[in-house]
């Protein structure tokens, strides 16, 4: 595995000093900058951004009253690795709260996850980590802080929801807890910080740092300068069939301490409150390529019903058996299929996102590229750069090493060679 390693990350890193490219699309090249982030906000004046992560969960639910224990009354929480888009272990917590009668906004709900492991990608190019070995070290340490054997955790990403906002959903990033606190010259432990390294980008750690607008390329939305505010994001689905738990047997973490992060029927349960919350957002937002994903991925009567479990393998409407999209290797290749292979893993956890109004590189800015529908992917002329949809996914995909669009997903798909070959052949 380590000669593969090593040539996933010359491909990946290039050997000249290139221009970030990863998580950039959104900000037509790049992640913003300190004082953008900074004046970001700062434009949260109805509810000011709490200085530590600490006064962030206080002030939206997530405690039992006058302490700083989670109120299972309001909070929701699973733990699992995400090995499908930034490759790091996830602590992840939402409160509502319209659970919480003394609540001061019961509108308000927010959602935070804290990181646990190198992300994958600055694992491998930095300490020539092979994929395996860098998933079962996140999960264990993931398994040891929630253990309580491990003081320490990596930095934090936040998102909050309120209806009656024009910015929708905002986003917040916290440092992490000491001794190794990321962003250059923060010195208070979970601090609100500007931006973090997010993969191997910059080859070193902290040289590749993202500024908030990286968010928005699998977030959604775009960034609305004259306000300083982020227009037009969503929270996105937990998609389960990409997660992977301390219990697999390859990629799990190490035996010893009793494990939380695991594919339990509470973990589950868990993951479908989160996705029933994330779903009441997506339908207030306006994307319904996420709402149907997570009505396609529960069984019994839905994902408000108790009794459903998840059911891996969604396959959206407009992408149907009955339609064949091309040949390969003298076979039929259906809508379906292709969708199972291809779009599903590496392409549509990102473009389920784009939205009406909201993505810049369309002609039509009404058509966002959501993959929505195999015309999207085969038949497409609503992109600036290309005649139709098929050439500009060869430029991106097989030329530029554009898309998929973060270093991890795009690591995934240099590793499955029947999928690339799917796209570029
Ligand atoms: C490479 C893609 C990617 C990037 C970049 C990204 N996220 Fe996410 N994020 C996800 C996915 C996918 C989920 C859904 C849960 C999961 O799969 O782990 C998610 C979930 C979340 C959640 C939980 C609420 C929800 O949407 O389900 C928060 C909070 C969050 N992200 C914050 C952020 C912030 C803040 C940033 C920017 C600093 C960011 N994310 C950047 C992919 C990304
Ligand atoms: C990490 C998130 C992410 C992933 C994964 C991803 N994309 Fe994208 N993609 C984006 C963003 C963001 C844009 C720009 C949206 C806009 O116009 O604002 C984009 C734009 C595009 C475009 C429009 C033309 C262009 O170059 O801007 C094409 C084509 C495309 N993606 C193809 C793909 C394909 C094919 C896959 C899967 C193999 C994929 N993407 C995976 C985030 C992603």
């Amino acid at each position: 595995m380590r000669s593969l390693s090593w040539f996933l990350a010359v491909a990946l890193a290039g050997c000249s000093a290139q221009p970030f490219q990863y998580l950039t699309r959104p900000g037509a090249g790049t992640t913003g900058s300190v004082e953008e982030t900074t004046a970001y906000y700062a434009a949260f004046t109805d509810h000011p951004a709490e200085p530590t992560l600490t006064e962030w969960l206080a002030r939206r639910c997530f405690f039992s009253p006058g302490t700083t224990s989670y109120n299972p009354a309001t909070t929701y929480s699973a733990f699992y690795y995400n090995g499908s888009d930034l490759g790091l272990g996830r602590e992840m917590r939402c409160a509502d709260c319209s659970k919480d009668p003394a609540a001061a906004d019961t509108k308000l709900i927010s959602c935070v996850v804290s990181n646990h492991g190198v992300p994958q990608g600055l694992d491998l190019i930095q300490f020539g980590q092979d994929q395996r070995s860098s998933i079962s070290t996140a999960l264990t340490q993931l398994e040891e802080f929630l253990a309580g054997k491990r003081p320490t955790r990596g930095a934090s990403v936040a998102m909050d929801f309120h209806p009656k906002r024009v910015d929708k959903v905002r986003f917040y990033i916290y440092d992490a807890s000491e001794p190794t606190l990321f962003f250059p010259g923060n010195s208070t432990p979970e601090a609100l910080i500007p931006g973090l390294q997010l993969d191997g980008e910059g080859l070193e750690f902290n040289k590749g740092v993202k500024y908030i607008r990286n968010c928005l390329a699998c977030h959604g939305g775009r960034y609305d300068a004259d306000s300083n505010r982020i227009l037009g994001s969503v929270f996105l689905d937990f998609d389960v069939s990409l997660f992977t738990f301390s219990d697999n047997p390859v990629f799990g973490s190490a035996p010893g301490t009793a494990k939380r992060a695991t594919a339990s029927a509470e973990n589950l349960e868990n993951l479908r409150q989160l996705n029933q919350l994330v779903r009441g957002i997506a339908v207030q937002t306006g994307h319904p390529e996420i709402v149907a994903r997570i009505d396609g991925s529960y069984n019994a009567g839905g994902v408000a019903d108790p009794r459903s479990k998840y059911v891996g393998g969604y396959v959206p409407a407009g992408w149907p058996d009955s339609q064949v999209v091309r040949q390969f290797d003298g076979k039929n290749i259906t809508a379906k299929s292709y969708f199972q292979s291809v779009v599903h893993r590496y392409c549509s956890t990102c473009h389920f996102s784009q939205s009406a109004g909201n993505n810049v590189t369309q002609i039509d800015a009404n058509k966002p590229l959501t993959f929505a529908n195999w015309e999207h992917w085969f038949n497409n002329n609503n992109f600036k750069d290309g005649p139709d949809g098929l050439d500009v996914i060869h430029r991106d995909v097989c030329g530029a090493a554009a898309m998929p669009h973060a270093q991890v997903t795009r690591m995934n798909l240099l590793r499955d060679s029947t999928a690339l070959s799917l796209i570029c052949n």
